[in-house]
């Protein structure tokens, strides 16, 4: 291979993946991809790639994986930051299924070690689901030849980078041999990443499709090459001239801004500026999907919201979305039906989207305890790095908002014309680290002091900063892992794991809150519902809902109420206000988890708390996670009195359902919204349904002749089998939008 163009087929892999590549189009390699194989990755050394956004750096990954693979040195893991990319990579990497390379993506359930996952040659996985396995030692681990680590920068993120850096550490320490691939954004001290990998390191700073970076003021937007441009300044909001601008010809936007409220508001104001721009097509398939949004009366007002939009050929899009809705708007805005989004900063990470301009509006970012800081260069350049991708544009133009001139100098100086700054580990943080070690200790991998130490020297963070650096930082969590009942040493120096710290580990929970959960309920003769639901939203795994200063007052009133059913010792206001404003927001997110065992709609919930809808599964599904692992806690401990009533109210969050329903919904097909459908219709339980002939059954609203029909099924009726499986494919109560409607339907 020399400096000229290579064609695909002059690779030394199969030629029915050449094949494959070829007829979807992609013939030549990129530049940098050619760098790529220039080296020797495909016999198995490893590699890191620091490429621009954009420049195809999946591709070579699929290579080296597909080589690893047929060449029988393995199977593939794939891991990347978030579900979102989890999905795009899986849709992506299904056309190998044809030559026979079959695929599997797992993101959920931290708990289970998927079987499946077992078969599969190329495994796309989140980093913590990439975690968990390991901690389950699952059997088919040492069958993996390849780990790719996508958005290896992210080391740099400081609640995710450290199980990044943990996870390859370990993967490295258990697998010897195993090739690593890196794919990084353009840092400036990937250097140092291929130093930690023992990897060869191939940087780049060529693009496919040239993106401009450019300032916008005053109607007017300043190129990095001194270039520019006009924008018509017709409308009271300026965003929409620089969005309708590029509609002109036919490109889509998508705007970043940085809170979800934003999202809402600045698609409001764009959403009529937009729609002129809409074919007749788009316009029926847009009124198509935004109705499928609303198919109920008593949808949120913000799902409402996100359906007017949409009409109009804008929406908004963040993580507080239901999955659902994050994926229609996804789906619209790739077919080119949609012409613009609004998002956070969430869909920043290796996504393709069709933006031909993408407009990074804020590039201030404001945290709770942090105040208001200017983002990262390399967040912005993620964000920038969304326009102008291969598949769908020829140019791509990201666009900074500036207010006076000063200010655009300030971000062309510190943002367009700047170099990335370099990324560090993240991984001394005590709460990491504790989290990690017991981990190692509860596998086996580190047994000794020694071991952990000859771990460490694996991570990142040992080739950035001393050793020393991080030493008392290790022996603080050794003696808190001890002293918290998790770990025992011996004489020798022997490090094992108690039942407990086993456990811990495995439930993938911060070994302070086992600890915390432990203590409690240990010590607690008698425990209540909100009582228990505040326990765990005060442990550091639950998410909590933020409090707003209007809603403070309120809290602090319920707290007084509350206060002796609450076995967390109330903070004081004064001395520490942080914890004191922390143990309200517990307490609002416990009240929240109440309002849906006790079957509240979403409206209600969502208006209430002023959250989204996407918070509240995110809530929902995290405190079922940790009510499982209380029980778990409480049975390897052996305090058993409290057992029955966090299995209770396990089961009910887990359906969101009050307990006179917990019998009907153990039914398969039957949720919160059928069970009580049938409660309210005379069917109160099992041996209700068990009389009731299927006909009566049928005639509840929501359930139908097909589900009527399962529901006897399960009771061990000999129904009609062939039948009652086409009525329910057939049956329109299962179409997705439809079971949205059901989750509403009270
Ligand atoms: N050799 C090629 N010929 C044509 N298209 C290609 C080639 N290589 C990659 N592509 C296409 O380029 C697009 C961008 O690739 P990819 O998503 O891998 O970028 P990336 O380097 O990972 O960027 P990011 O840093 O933003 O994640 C994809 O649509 C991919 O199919
Ligand atoms: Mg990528």
């Amino acid at each position: 291979m020399g400096l000229k163009e290579t064609n695909i087929d002059e690779l030394p892999i199969n030629q029915r993946v050449i094949d494959l590549l070829k007829g979807i189009g992609i013939v030549k390699l990129f530049p940098p991809q050619e760098m790529a194989f220039n080296t020797k990755l495909l016999q198995g050394e490893n590699l890191v790639l620091a490429f621009p956004t954009s420049s195809g750096k999946t591709l070579v990954a699929e290579i080296a994986m597909l080589k690893a693979i047929l060449e029988g040195r393995g199977k593939a893991l794939y891991l990347v930051p978030l579900r979102a990319l989890a999905h795009e990579k899986y849709a992506d990497f299904k056309k190998y299924e044809k030559i026979g390379i079959t695929v599997a993506v797992s993101v959920g359930d931290y708990d289970s070690s998927g079987t499946r996952l077992k078969e599969a040659d190329i495994v796309i996985m989140t980093t913590e689901k990439a975690d968990s396995i390991i901690r389950h030692n699952v059997d088919w681990l040492h069958k993996i030849g390849i780990v790719v680590a996508d958005e290896i920068h992210l080391v740099n993120d400081s609640s995710r980078g450290p199980t990044l850096e943990m996870v390859i550490a370990k993967l490295e320490r258990l697998l010897s041999g195993i090739q690593v691939l890196a794919l990084s954004a353009t840092i400036s001290n990937a250097d140092e990443i291929a130093s930690w990998l023992d990897a060869k390191l191939v940087k780049s700073s060529w693009r496919p499709i040239p993106l401009t970076e450019g300032v916008f003021l005053d109607g007017e937007i300043t190129f990095e090459d001194n270039t520019s441009r006009n924008i018509r300044m017709k409308r009271k909001e300026h965003i929409a001239d620089i969005v309708c601008d590029i509609l002109e010809e036919d490109g889509q936007v998508l705007v970043f801004v940085s809170s979800r409220r934003s999202t809402v508001s600045l698609s409001k104001r764009i959403a009529s500026s937009v729609r002129p721009y809409l074919t007749p097509q788009d316009l029926d398939e847009l009124h198509r999907v935004s109705k499928s949004l609303v198919s109920s009366a008593t949808v949120p007002e913000s799902t409402k919201t996100l359906s007017d939009v949409l009409r109009k050929g804008s929406a908004f899009h963040h993580a507080g979305l239901k999955n659902r809705e994050r994926s229609i708007i996804e789906s619209c805005f790739r077919n080119n039906t949609l012409k613009a989004i609004i998002a956070t900063p969430t869909l920043a990470a290796g996504v393709n989207l069709p933006a031909r301009r993408v407009v990074i509006r804020d590039y201030r970012r404001f945290e709770r305890g942090r105040g208001s800081y200017p983002i990262p260069i390399l967040e912005y350049k993620q964000m920038a790095g969304r326009a102008g991708r291969p598949a769908y544009d020829d140019y791509g133009e990201a666009i900074l908002i500036a207010r006076s001139e000063l200010e655009r100098e300030f971000l062309m100086e510190n943002y367009v014309l700047s170099e990335t700054e370099a990324i560090t580990s993240k991984l001394a943080s005590p709460k990491a680290l504790r989290f990690h070690l017991l981990s190692t200790i509860a596998g086996g991998i580190t047994r000794t002091r020694e071991k952990i130490d000859n771990l460490i020297e694996g991570t990142f963070y040992s080739h950035q900063f001393e050793k020393w650096e991080i030493d008392h930082h290790i022996t603080s969590v050794i003696t808190f892992l001890e002293d918290g009942g998790l770990t025992k040493s011996d004489n020798g120096g022997t490090l094992v794991a108690t039942p407990l710290g086993e456990r811990t580990s495995r439930l993938y929970i911060d070994p302070y809150s086992a600890i915390l959960l432990r203590n409690t309920l240990g010590k607690s003769e008698e425990i209540t519902e909100i009582g228990l639901l505040h326990l765990i939203c005060h442990t550091p795994d639950q998410p909590t809902s933020y409090i707003a200063r209007s809603e403070f007052e309120d809290y602090e009133i319920m707290v007084a109420d509350y206060l002796p059913d609450l076995s967390v010792p109330l903070p004081d206001s004064w001395e520490d206000p942080e914890s004191y404003t922390n143990y309200l927001a517990e307490l609002k997110t416990a009240r929240l988890l109440q309002d849906w065992i006790n079957e509240k709609s979403e409206r209600e919930m969502t208006e209430n708390y002023n959250v989204g809808m996407g918070d509240v599964h995110r809530y929902v599904r995290s405190a079922e996670w940790l009510l499982y692992s209380t029980s778990e806690i409480c049975r390897v401990t052996a305090i058993t009195k409290h057992i029955p009533l966090i299995h209770k109210l396990h089961s009910r969050i887990r359906h969101g359902v009050k307990e006179e329903l917990l019998e009907l919904v153990g039914l398969r097909g039957i949720g919160r919204v059928r069970a009580r459908m049938l409660f309210n219709n005379g069917l109160h339980n099992l041996s209700d349904l068990y009389k009731a002939d299927i006909q009566k059954i049928g005639r509840v609203p929501a359930i139908g002749t097909g589900i009527a029909m399962s529901i006897k099924k399960q009771l061990g009726f000999d129904v009609d089998e062939s039948k009652a499986e086409i009525t329910l494919e057939n049956e329109p109560l299962l179409d997705e939008s439809m079971q949205t409607l059901l989750e509403d339907f009270e």
